[in-house]
């Protein structure tokens, strides 16, 4: 792959797993039970992208862009600064009302406009919202979001939310398959507590390891022990 080709996540220790990072225009599915660090995970992803000068879009479904904002400035990331200077954008208040989508005609209009390079959907509930009835209809909808994106070379990366996730006996969702990487996050009980572990399950056309690895979160965000074995996992070795 031509370095050109390659986008680094900004997550420390994860372009180690995917041996460099990942390809440009490629869809990835971030996707864990609450708390686990799914918008921490975007943040950054978008953070380090307007660094390196790349421009991005945040679509927020639940939350306020205000909120991400402030969240990203707890730790330590400041969006705000990137906002100014035209580097980071916003697209929040997706319902009229609960259940009625504006439209994703603005975020896409955004993207081509804007020259958007990282695109976040947190979440892919708002697809929930739309065809929680109809599975069909649901990865039709997801899959035409996904296309568009694609069509504009911009790379994707979508969280979603699972109510269980057990290492051992994993019920993948239908979102799972849509993707072209997919990777988990999830909080492995040890003893009185839990350890945040990631591991990518899945990414299309490329090389990357599929360990399980701890991870914390603190100032800048999450950041990978690549060279550690979970604690929760030790016993087995
Ligand atoms: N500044 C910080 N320092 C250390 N840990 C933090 C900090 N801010 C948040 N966390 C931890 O990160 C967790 C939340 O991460 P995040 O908001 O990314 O989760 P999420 O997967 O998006 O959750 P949800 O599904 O509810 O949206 C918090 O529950 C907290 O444990
Ligand atoms: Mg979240």
């Amino acid at each position: 792959m031509k370095n050109k080709d390659i986008l680094k996540t900004g997550i420390p220790g994860l372009d180690e797993i995917f041996e460099g990072g990942i390809r440009r225009s490629n869809s990835i599915l971030v996707s864990g039970c609450p708390g686990t660090g799914k918008t921490i995970f975007s943040i950054q992803f978008l953070y380090e992208g307007a660094r390196m000068g790349e421009p991005g879009l945040y679509i927020t479904t639940e939350e306020k862009a205000s909120e991400i904002k402030s969240y990203a400035n707890s730790l330590g990331l400041n969006l705000e600064k990137f906002e100014k200077k035209g580097l980071i954008f916003f697209c929040e208040n997706l319902f009229r009302d609960s259940v009625k989508l504006i439209s994703l005609e603005t975020p896409l209009k955004t993207i081509k406009t804007k020259n958007i390079k990282r695109v976040i959907l947190d979440g892919l509930t708002l697809f929930e919202y739309l065809y929680s009835d109809n599975i069909n209809e649901y990865r039709r909808g997801i899959l035409r979001f996904l296309s568009q994106v694609k069509q504009t070379n911009a790379t994707l990366l979508a969280t979603s939310e699972r109510s269980n996730l057990d290492f051992n006996n994993i019920s993948y969702k239908p979102e799972d398959f849509l993707f072209n990487g997919l990777i988990f996050l999830a909080a492995v009980r040890k003893g009185y507590s839990f350890e945040r572990v990631l591991t990518v399950v899945k990414m299309r056309g490329q090389k990357h390891s599929i360990n399980l690895y701890p991870f914390s979160i603190g100032h800048g965000g999450i950041k990978i022990h690549t060279k550690q074995i979970p604690f929760s996992l030790e016993k087995e070795f």
